[in-house]
């Protein structure tokens, strides 16, 4: 058999404690391919690359690359073969600029002050032009999709046999993304073996030439994309046929939850909309339209500078998080590594965070009632932890995001903001997210849902407003004919027109 040029995964098995994350697991990944590596969250995919490239050690079997043994024993070394891994939480310094972050990864820190920006390579060069951003720039004042693409330049400044991006696009505008994919096509182009992981199943199907599914750390399958549909994935990874994603839509709203008023704050001036119980609200836009500056001040975070809102009938200005909160607002935030996960507590602490107010009497915490609370939370989002005391960060990516929602949902909010709530989120898990948003709007809660995936919006929302540039610039029904048109011309500022009509 050909071994030039090929990276096998032979029979791989590794153990966290109470935890199989991998189970003899073999593949093989052949040069200049673009590989999807595909799962539900805490399948066992960030491990088996953290095994690769020397971060985890595996307990059994092999890695081979060009049918030699990779014996790496840390990610140093790992570099030094050229295997390059961009990780879904991002390691960049944010004090220092885009170029040094670039060049942090690829060279000695000490002779980082004889960097020249005319050393980059020429493919990080023209990441770097396609991005149009200033390599002076810190990394903390980029957008959390610029940082991705600092890393993912960083990553290519060196040699690069083997790229591995795990979860690279879930905080990428779109038209970040479509960079993206121009990098890993030229990449391919020139023989480097690339793995992708991504929940996005479109993106799969965008990009990559064949896709291993694994589950429960097992290996499932393999296949060229062409054989597969999303239907199959979907199938091969949770073992269960999933049609209908989303939930029908709410019928009769109820009496005003929020009515919005002339509202302006930073970011966002003018917003005009009201709320009703049992209604899911999306919020369509590009990223810096305003959406989550509007929620977070509505939230209490940071102060309105105008107009009003009225809260069930009753004027309302927060003065607060805590008091917008005592008020019977919740809101999961959109970049739960910032604001939406307590690093330093365990999952138990983590899931009741929200709600300590609510289990507490007199001021009493029970042990006991927290871990009711948060074991029953957890058994409804089918989040996969270990033992309720290991730390939040022992969990896969998605299932600390859905932590976070149990927080939230546990507390039991009147107006439930949701920012980007499924991002990182398997489809199993977002389909049971879905249900259990629409059962609480059911139940009379008032859900605003900002994402920036439109099918999520449109299969989940009853009105649909569009931002643009700080205002709102379109409100629409789930039932208008012309929905998705609508919304597209809603998030670029243009007026709507029925095809065929002459532009003005
Ligand atoms: N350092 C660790 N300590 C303890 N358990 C761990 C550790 N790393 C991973 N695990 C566990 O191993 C399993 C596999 O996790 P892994 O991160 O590989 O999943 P994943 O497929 O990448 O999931 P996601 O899609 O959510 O990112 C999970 O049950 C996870 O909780
Ligand atoms: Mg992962």
């Amino acid at each position: 058999m050909e071994t030039d040029g090929v990276l096998s995964i032979r029979n791989v098995s590794k153990r966290f404690g109470g935890t199989q994350a991998l189970d003899d697991v073999s593949f093989d990944v052949q040069k200049g391919e673009i590989h999807a590596l595909l799962g539900e969250n805490g399948a066992g995919k960030s491990t088996l690359i953290k095994i690769i490239s020397g971060v985890v050690q595996k307990d059994r079997g092999s890695v081979f690359l060009d049918g030699r043994e990779l014996k790496v024993r840390n990610a140093q070394q790992s570099r030094e073969l050229g295997i390059n891994v961009v990780y879904q939480e991002l390691s960049l310094i944010p004090d220092l600029s885009v170029a040094e972050n670039i060049f942090a990864s690829s060279v000695n820190m000490n002779s980082m002050k004889f960097m020249r920006i005319g050393n980059l390579g020429s493919d990080v060069m023209s990441i770097v032009e396609m991005l149009d951003i200033d390599l002076r720039t810190p990394v903390r004042n980029l957008g959390i999709g610029a940082q991705q693409m600092v890393e993912i330049a960083g990553a290519i400044s060196r040699k690069c046999r083997i790229l591995i991006l795990d979860e690279p696009t879930a905080s990428l505008t779109n038209e970040e993304v479509k960079i993206l994919y121009r990098i890993i096509r030229m990449l391919k182009d020139q023989g480097v073996i690339i793995i992708f992981i991504s929940h996005k199943l479109s993106e799969v199907f965008d990009i990559a030439d064949r896709a291993t599914v694994m589950k429960d750390g097992r290996y499932v399958a393999t296949d060229r994309v062409g054989n597969l549909d999303e239907n199959s994935l979907i199938k091969l990874m949770t073992g269960r046929d999933l049609h209908d994603m989303y939930p029908p839509k709410g019928d009769s709203p109820g009496a005003f939850a929020l009515e919005v008023g002339d509202y302006s704050g930073s970011g966002f001036r003018s917003v005009n909309f009201s709320l009703r119980e049992g209604e899911i609200l999306g919020m369509a836009g590009l990223t810096g339209a305003g959406r989550t500056e509007f929620c977070t001040t509505l939230f209490g975070v940071q102060p309105s500078t105008g107009g009003s809102l009225r809260l069930f009938g009753k004027d309302f200005a927060p003065r607060d998080v805590l008091a917008a909160m005592r008020a019977g607002i919740g809101y999961l935030p959109e970049d739960r590594k910032q604001t939406g996960v307590f690093m330093q507590m365990d999952i138990k602490e983590n899931t009741v965070a929200a709600t300590i107010d609510g289990i507490a009497r007199h001021g009493i915490l029970s042990a006991a009632k927290i871990n009711e609370c948060a074991r029953e939370m957890i058994g409804k989002l089918s989040a996969k932890t270990g033992l309720l005391r290991d730390r939040i960060l022992s969990l896969s990516g998605g299932n600390q995001q859905k932590i976070v929602l149990g927080r939230w949902l546990l507390a039991n909010p009147r107006i439930l903001i949701v920012d980007e709530p499924t991002r990182g989120i398997d489809v199993g898990a977002k389909f049971e997210i879905y249900q259990i948003l629409r059962n609480l709007a059911r139940s009379g809660m008032a859900i605003i849902l900002i994402s920036s995936e439109l099918p999520e919006i449109i299969g989940m929302s009853d009105r649909i407003l569009t931002f643009y540039k700080g205002k709102v610039s379109m409100e629409i029904d789930c039932h208008d004919p012309f929905l998705e048109e609508k919304i597209g011309c809603g998030i670029m500022g243009s007026s709507f027109r029925k095809s065929g009509e002459a532009e003005a």
